[in-house]
């Protein structure tokens, strides 16, 4: 990943956007933010925008605003960014982790059913590696039930499922602008989006003190701003969002249609997903070996993720310690993600292709000698 290559590419427009708030001198929650917030709900074809501080932070005031805590449970994915799961243990409540498909890396929706209690309030479905999770199926599970169901579109920015953004389809959405997002802040950054205007106006009072007015406390909030610098960057660089995502799609098809190696798992778009190929992940039992071969070829890759968040310290003794989560046991030794941002050309492509092949071809050869 480039960043400063990718940021450069709008290096006089992100330069006029910091001479603008400089200059303006309204430095948090100012006309950069209100405009931000706006032409990012449409952009969701949504109805409410609320800038925060950062992915975490949206995810851990919905549930706030949600009203969920102590004694709850809120359904996660086993195999997601540990963030998921904070921002449930941050507001009191228990993450139940729910297996993935191991085709699409998404919440399995068949499995959904059976983790549901008396105590579960809702269900996070994450579009993991911009891959919309299967909503419908979600929602007609939770709606049945009662229980909202919150979208973690961190890395889904722009995605659609049938025909529909990701932010607009459950009760809130969650949106992180880190640097490296497909919508990414020079900075950390984050939003909520809802077509429920209460909601909307109790993550505003807890993204502030829990404070509408001056003086005035209504709610024991928080601090997490969206601020007008970064929601300046981020307006300059929403309107290039639709074109990086389209580029990011032909060079993830190029590299479909040249890394059909036998024994390497590609990843299955069900017909009804458009992704964003946030990330390019591909499977393999041998991923640490493939992972050494493409370095020693020149090709950087990354692990996402290489230990679930049911395994990270963070959880140890606590539920749902001990549980066996085989799906994401196994997806976290064998998910490797290849090089793909909008930055790269298709000779790029064609060099990650080649090193993989090279790497495949020199791996088999290792095995048959055994
Ligand atoms: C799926 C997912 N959820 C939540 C987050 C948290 O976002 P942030 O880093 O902005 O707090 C991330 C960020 O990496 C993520 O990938």
């Amino acid at each position: 990943m480039d960043v400063r290559g990718l940021n450069r590419r709008f290096s006089r427009e992100l330069r006029a956007a910091l001479e603008r708030v400089m200059d303006g001198g309204q430095l948090i929650l100012g006309p950069e933010v209100d405009s931000f917030e706006r032409a990012f709900a449409d952009y969701c074809e949504t109805t409410h925008c609320v800038g925060v501080g950062s992915g975490l932070d949206a995810l851990h005031l919905i549930l706030r605003a949600m009203n969920i805590g102590a004694g709850d449970e809120v359904i996660v994915p086993s195999y997601t960014c540990t963030a998921t799961w904070l921002a449930v243990t941050h507001c009191g409540a228990s993450p139940v982790p729910v297996e993935p498909r191991c085709d699409t890396f998404n919440l399995d929706p068949d499995l959904l059913e059976r983790s549901i209690t008396a105590r579960t309030r809702a269900v996070i479905a994450v579009h993991l590696y911009g891959q919309p999770a299967d909503m419908d199926a979600i929602l007609s599970v939770a709606r049945a039930r009662n229980i909202k169901v919150i979208e973690d579109a961190a890395q889904a920015h722009g995605a659609r499922y049938k025909g529909r953004r990701v932010g607009s389809l459950g009760d809130a959405a969650a949106f992180s602008f880190y640097p490296t997002k497909n919508l990414g802040a020079l900075g950390d950054g984050g939003a909520v989006t809802t077509g429920d205007a209460a909601l909307a106006e109790r993550i505003r009072l807890l993204r502030n003190y829990g404070s509408a007015s001056r003086n005035r406390c209504q709610s024991a909030g928080f601090n997490s701003r969206l601020d007008e610098l970064q929601a300046a960057f981020l307006s300059v660089k929403l309107a290039f969002l639709d074109r990086d995502n389209d580029r990011r799609r032909m060079l993830a098809a190029r590299l479909v249609e040249h890394t059909a190696f036998p024994g390497l798992v590609l990843p299955r778009v069900p017909s009804w997903a458009e992704p964003v190929w946030h990330l390019f992940v591909v499977r393999h039992p041998l991923r640490d070996e493939l992972m050494r071969g493409l370095r020693e070829r020149g090709i950087a890759t990354m692990i996402h993720y290489p230990v679930s968040p049911h395994l990270q310290e963070a959880y140890a003794g606590s539920p749902p310690a001990g549980m066996t989560l085989p799906m994401a046991e196994r997806l976290q030794g064998e998910t490797l993600s290849l090089p793909l941002h909008p930055g790269m050309s298709v000779e790029d492509v064609d060099l990650v292709a080649g090193a993989l092949r090279d790497s495949m071809v020199a791996l088999a050869s290792a095995e048959e000698g055994l």
